[in-house]
């Protein structure tokens, strides 16, 4: 049986939890998390510098032309547990140049760790996945061999999976180690891939959380009807789905009518397909993070005034004084679990799409649902003054 229950407290009011979401979910894909993140991007090389010199990614191996590939240029950068993968095109007639030409940069590989990489194809292939990717053993000479496969997901997403037990090389067969790599940024500390959201488009949402369950075997962890995520002008709906060990949590956004244009409609319209909305970087130390990363010109999302004024009445004792957060635009959520930091940049590229969280918990599972309507509030003032709204 399921249990379904609508939580008391007032602001978690149309989160619909599923308690028993983690035993639900079918145990015949295991996965041991997500391995990495890959973006094609317009310009890998700078896209490195960004995320070295800004967010305190160390570049640990690069693929291209001097290690012989011949159609593509990519780098691979890495803090702690996190791998992110920047991809761009060495000529226009590829299938990175064409997603860049109609997507403008974003997320085209969420990949998982595995450790067998050919059932967990035939499982989810089974299962009515789209191949994108045969099972195949990429030869990396003396440093083994590297087993990957992939199925599609929404829009021109995938999900790459990926084997690395008997490779011992720098990223993939393909790739070269970067022996010296220029400085990362230093005192930034983001530990783990927290969450990664998909935005699709209206109609759309039943339809990759049953994708997800009945293909993955995940279960639904969340449903956030449009009576919590909605503004005077717009709303989304929201399911969460999860796999068994928790360590994948995927919120799938829809957007849901209203006076004015859906945040989630925007990406749309910029993004032309469904896709990747934004992934939450866990840390145990988001004021020191976030401090850091303003000091490095990343941008963030504004609260107003307003929103501080009445936090700590809703969330009581935080770790944090109210102002630190106020000052550094950090918001923070309660739920009968615990509580959680958290705090969104604005998009990352030229369109209005992609975007990080920066997340810290203690105890809560959710994913603030009680900072929603204030959230949606500042992005429809950027939206307005995109004149997309
Ligand atoms: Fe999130």
């Amino acid at each position: 049986m399921t249990e379904t229950i609508t939580r008391g407290a007032a602001n978690q009011a149309g989160a619909h939890i599923n308690k028993d979401a983690y035993a639900e979910a079918k145990d015949f894909l295991p996965l041991n998390g997500v391995d990495h993140v890959e973006f094609w991007v317009g310009n890998a090389r700078q896209a490195a510098h960004y995320y070295r010199a800004l967010w305190g990614f160390t570049p640990v191996a690069y693929a291209g032309l001097e290690t012989g590939v011949r159609d593509r240029t990519s780098y691979v950068l890495r803090q702690n547990d996190i791998t992110l993968v920047v991809t761009g095109a060495l000529s226009p007639d590829t299938e990175i140049a064409e997603h860049v030409k109609r997507h403008g940069d974003g997320v085209k590989d969420i990949a998982f760790g595995v450790d067998d990489a050919t059932s967990s194809w035939r499982e989810t292939t089974k299962r009515g996945a789209r191949s994108e990717m045969e099972p195949a053993e990429l030869d990396g000479g003396e440093d083994g061999v590297l087993r990957r496969s992939a199925v599609g997901t929404y829009g021109e997403v995938r999900h790459s999976f990926i084997d690395r037990r008997d490779y011992h090389g720098a990223f993939a067969p393909g790739y070269r180690k970067i022996k010296k790599p220029a400085a990362a940024a230093t005192g930034l500390s983001l530990l783990e891939i927290d969450h990664c959201v998909g935005n699709v488009e209206l109609g759309d949402m039943n339809k990759f959380v049953e994708y997800y369950r009945d293909v993955f075997g995940f279960a639904q962890l969340i449903h956030y009807d449009d009576k919590v995520i909605h503004t005077e002008y717009s709303a989304l709906m929201s399911k969460v789905m999860t796999n068994g060990n928790g360590r994948i949590k995927f919120p799938i956004n829809e957007p849901a009518s209203g006076k004015k244009k859906s945040q989630i409609q925007e990406f749309l319209d910029y993004y032309l397909d469904n896709g990747t909305q934004h992934i939450a970087l866990r840390t145990e130390d988001i004021v020191g993070t976030v401090r850091q990363l303003r000091e490095n010109g990343i941008e963030f999302l504004g609260m107003p005034h307003a929103y501080y004024e009445t936090l700590a009445d809703r969330v009581g004792d935080v770790g944090v004084p109210i102002d630190t957060l106020e000052q550094l635009g950090i918001e923070a959520d309660r739920d009968e679990e615990g509580y959680l930091l958290q705090i969104f940049t604005r998009p990352i590229q030229d369109r209005p799409t992609f975007f990080f969280e920066i997340i810290e918990r203690h105890g809560s599972r959710g994913f603030g649902v009680g900072n929603f309507k204030a959230l949606f509030e500042a992005i429809e003032i950027e939206q307005a003054r995109r004149g997309n709204l």
